[in-house]
């Protein structure tokens, strides 16, 4: 196991009704910002309760956070923030509400003079204006991690960004607004869940017997309660453990101790920027060819993987771990997610050569959990992803 340090500071309101209970942890005399998406919450509930659990706080509102937040509207908010001379953000979605609200807190103190360099120059966020979340997606874990992705429309670019200072003060998570969530984003969050612990456990052994075993446990669940979630989405007991298992896929405990992958998001979040596919979609795209083409690195894992997650004990390591693959893509197709990135776009033609153009352009030139893949393996990974 390798050395580590781990903190997560995040405060967790879980279960029926702790919508109810969030302004206690919000200090007395805030100048609160609520920021949501697009609309969903007045629809199904939560605007409401949020507001009424906000009585007595002066409170102000920015709606109209695009799913894939983009950052010419957050700039909007920032001018608020400003000019309202806000101390306090509440942030009401999902990953893009939320990844939204951590550039705002990042950016509010932000002392240089372009708020694009905390992202294109990947500036690490010590301080940040605080924030809460309440939850009412499951899928990124962005309610309980320091990390967030912003896109920007203008330049085609989708980045990441980070630090200690961005995790939210706390999050609620009621699974009951699970009900609401459309069949298409619940597909979405699982699938987005199931990916992140598989990049941050299909590298190579490495002795942490305790954290494959969660990481384990975290995919046998999410397969297990995936065709309740989707069938039935007000099932409660399914929604529980469907966003306790996004929240716990992403909030840095898997990671400790063990290498990390994060080559499907680099070269996802390219799709995304390109085509506008959803997130959970190119993960689910890219996943399955980038296993293989990095067989021999990852096949030790993807065989154990085969065995403990989808109970496949037969056949060689090799056998395994294809299997293991396979297995994982029918799972994404029994959500009715399509793997190839033809199946969403007719115009798939050149866009391995565009994106690996764009790592060389940026410096990616050694991504993957050895730092090995050049810009050549990522073009030969997206082209056979077509
Ligand atoms: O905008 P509204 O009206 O709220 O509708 C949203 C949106 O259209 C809707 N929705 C959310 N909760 C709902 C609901 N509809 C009905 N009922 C509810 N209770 O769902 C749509 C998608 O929402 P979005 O927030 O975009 O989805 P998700 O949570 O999947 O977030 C995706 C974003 O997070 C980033 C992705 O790149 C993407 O930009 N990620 C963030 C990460 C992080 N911070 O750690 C890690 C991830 O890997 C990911 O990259
Ligand atoms: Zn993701």
């Amino acid at each position: 196991m390798l050395n580590f340090e781990f903190r997560n500071p995040t405060k967790i309101l879980f279960g029926k009704g702790q919508i109810a209970n969030l302004a206690k942890e919000i200090p007395a005399g805030a100048k609160l910002l609520m920021l949501y998406g697009g609309g969903s919450i007045k629809q199904n509930g939560i605007y409401d309760q949020v507001k009424s659990a906000l009585q007595g706080f002066d409170v102000l509102e920015f709606g109209g956070i695009p799913a894939n937040p983009e950052y010419e509207v957050l700039l909007n908010a920032l001018k608020v923030i400003k000019d309202e001379k806000i101390n306090f953000m509440l942030a009401v979605g999902g990953g893009s509400v939320i990844d939204g609200v951590k550039f705002l807190s990042s950016a509010a103190l932000y002392e240089g003079d372009n708020p694009w360099d905390i992202l294109s120059q990947r500036i690490v966020t010590k301080k940040g204006l605080p924030f809460g979340t309440v939850l009412t997606l499951p899928a990124t874990a962005s309610e309980m991690n320091s990390g967030a992705v912003i896109s920007r429309h203008e330049t085609q670019e989708k980045f990441s960004m980070g630090g200690p200072g961005l995790f939210p003060q706390f999050s609620v998570l009621d699974p009951q607004v699970v009900a609401s969530v459309p069949k298409r984003q619940i597909a979405n969050g699982i699938t987005d869940a199931f990916t992140h612990v598989m990049e941050q456990y299909m590298t190579y052994p490495i002795g942490a017997l305790l954290q494959d075993r969660i990481a384990e446990s975290i995919m046998q669940t999410l397969v297990e309660v995936a065709p309740k979630v989707v069938k039935d989405p007000s099932d409660y007991e399914a929604a529980a453990n469907f966003m306790w298992s996004c929240t716990m896929a992403l909030n840095g405990l898997i990671q400790k101790g063990v290498p990390t992958d994060w080559a499907v998001h680099a070269m996802g979040h390219e799709l995304t920027a390109l085509f506008g596919i959803d997130h959970a979609r190119t993960l689910a795209i890219i996943a399955p060819s980038h296993y293989r083409y990095n067989f021999n690195g990852k096949k030790e894992k993807l065989a154990q993987y085969a065995e403990r997650v989808w109970n496949i004990t037969s056949g060689t390591t090799d056998e395994k771990a294809e299997a293991g693959i396979k297995a994982t893509e029918d799972f994404f197709h029994s959500l009715d997610i399509n793997t190839r990135l033809s199946e969403y776009t007719g115009d798939f033609k050149g866009t391995a050569q565009t994106i690996s153009q764009k790592f060389i352009e940026r410096g990616w030139n050694g991504i993957g959990e050895r730092k090995d893949l050049t810009p050549s393996d990522v073009e030969k990974i997206v082209e056979m992803s077509y």
